[in-house]
């Protein structure tokens, strides 16, 4: 009894060490031109209020999304009423919907410790993540294992999903598919998991899916931060960035979608350690970058990667660091545009579809224009949901719905890429 409750206060304390979102609010802000985007970049870059940036300003006047500490609620509102910006509380209480989420979680893994299989329609740990992982390459020891390509800053080990239907270990062609490089971007590790069961599971089953592979490998990262994603678990549920050291700075981490050797430290990025697109000291600072780049560089015949995020329902392709039109700009609007229709076809979920910089921002260093510029032609970025009705906390009920959806997508890529290898 005694041992029980001991085992209890430690589950619970590692809930109780996380930081607390009491009173926090997240405003949606609408900004309509540059006068007003100007205004709200000050808002947004003044200390005194510590606004964390959900979804950033762009040039399109997309609304933005902050998160607004209690502390802070009354001044920005005075301050977005007094500049004569329109604006409405989209999360009233963060931290409830956090509470939600976490004791949801610890509902599913009490059902999973005691037998049941992996609920995809749940959050996990990066432990059961990486269980299930392994899982999926005992139930499919033809087409799935599991492989180590390198270590965390924090030593955690990164584990792709290689799914190979071709004999005689030759390198044959190949698309890389990567989630939760943004670590507080939950829907994306969730989904890349559910992602991976699907493809073990249809092959041989699905006449597309099966003729994809048999053509080409897939290669699945489902956790390419897993410190941050860890910390969001343990310490802040809103952590973006790594968890590398910054010396000299007392913040912590590089955005790892900042840090390829794509027009690095250029538009879109910052060189503060403390910014939430800090762009880290070189291009492959981090190495859960710097263990991608190698391992598809070795590699050599990767034709297609794509990295999902969220949010914002967005399907996007290079380039982020110039507005300037990639070569093959045409080809891959019309592959996003089949690809956003197909995922439309399930529940009616909308996607915008466009070249990133100028469809969200400017953003350089990203994954994807390092792949197209490292001769990866098919090159896309998925927003998932939502649009920021919940944000980063989508409830996990809807994981399932996203996932499903999302396959359709992806599958509309991969027919694609199957069809046009070069
Ligand atoms: C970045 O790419 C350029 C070529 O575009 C190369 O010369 C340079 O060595 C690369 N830097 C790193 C850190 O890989
Ligand atoms: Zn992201």
């Amino acid at each position: 009894m005694r041992w029980l409750l001991l085992v209890a206060t430690l589950i619970g304390s590692s809930i109780c060490g996380r930081e607390k979102f009491l009173g926090d609010q997240v405003f949606r802000i609408n900004v309509r031109n540059g006068d007003e985007i100007s205004k709200l970049s000050w808002l947004v870059n003044s200390d005194n209020f510590k606004l964390n940036v959900w979804k950033s300003p762009s040039t399109f006047g997309r609304p933005v999304d902050v998160l607004v500490p209690s502390v802070s609620v009354q001044s920005v509102k005075s301050f977005l009423a007094s500049q004569g910006l329109e604006y409405s509380v989209t999360i009233e209480d963060l931290q409830a919907l956090l509470d939600n989420e976490d004791e949801e979680m610890q509902q599913n893994e009490g059902q999973e410790r005691s037998g049941s299989d992996f609920n995809y329609g749940a959050y996990h740990s990066l432990e059961a993540i990486y269980h299930e992982m392994d899982s999926i390459a005992t139930d499919f020891p033809d087409l799935a294992s599991r492989v180590k390509i390198g270590c965390s800053f924090e030593k955690r080990p990164m584990y792709v999903l290689k799914f190979s239907a071709g004999r005689g270990g030759q390198r044959r062609p190949a698309m890389w598919l990567n989630a939760g490089i943004h670590s507080r971007e939950w829907v994306s590790q969730a989904t890349a998991i559910w992602t991976a069961r699907k493809i073990a599971s249809d092959y041989q089953k699905d006449p597309a899916l099966t003729s994809i592979l048999e053509k080409m490998d897939i290669f699945l990262l489902p956790v390419a931060n897993p410190d941050g994603y860890v910390y969001t678990q343990t310490h802040n549920r809103m952590w973006r960035k790594t968890r590398s050291f910054n010396p000299g700075s007392p913040c912590v981490g590089t955005d790892p979608n900042r840090n390829w050797n794509a027009s690095f430290a250029g538009q879109g990025t910052s060189a503060n350690p403390c910014s939430e697109v800090y762009h880290g000291p070189h291009a492959n600072s981090e190495v859960e970058v710097k263990s991608v780049v190698d391992f598809i560089q070795n590699h050599g015949n990767f034709k297609c990667f794509i990295d999902l995020h969220s949010y914002s329902q967005l399907l996007m392709y290079p380039y982020g660091y110039t507005v300037k039109k990639a070569r093959d700009a045409d080809e891959l609007d019309e592959v996003a545009q089949r690809a956003a229709k197909a995922l439309a076809s399930v529940s009616g979920t909308e996607y915008q579809v466009g070249p990133t910089c100028t469809t969200v921002y400017p953003a350089s260093g990203s994954s994807i224009d390092w792949a197209y510029d490292n001769g990866i032609k098919y090159a896309f970025t998925f927003e998932l949901r939502d649009t920021g009705h919940y944000g980063f906390l989508l409830p996990a009920n809807q994981i399932i719905p996203t996932a499903e959806e999302t396959w359709l997508g992806l599958k509309t890529i991969m027919e694609h890429v199957r069809d046009h290898l070069y």
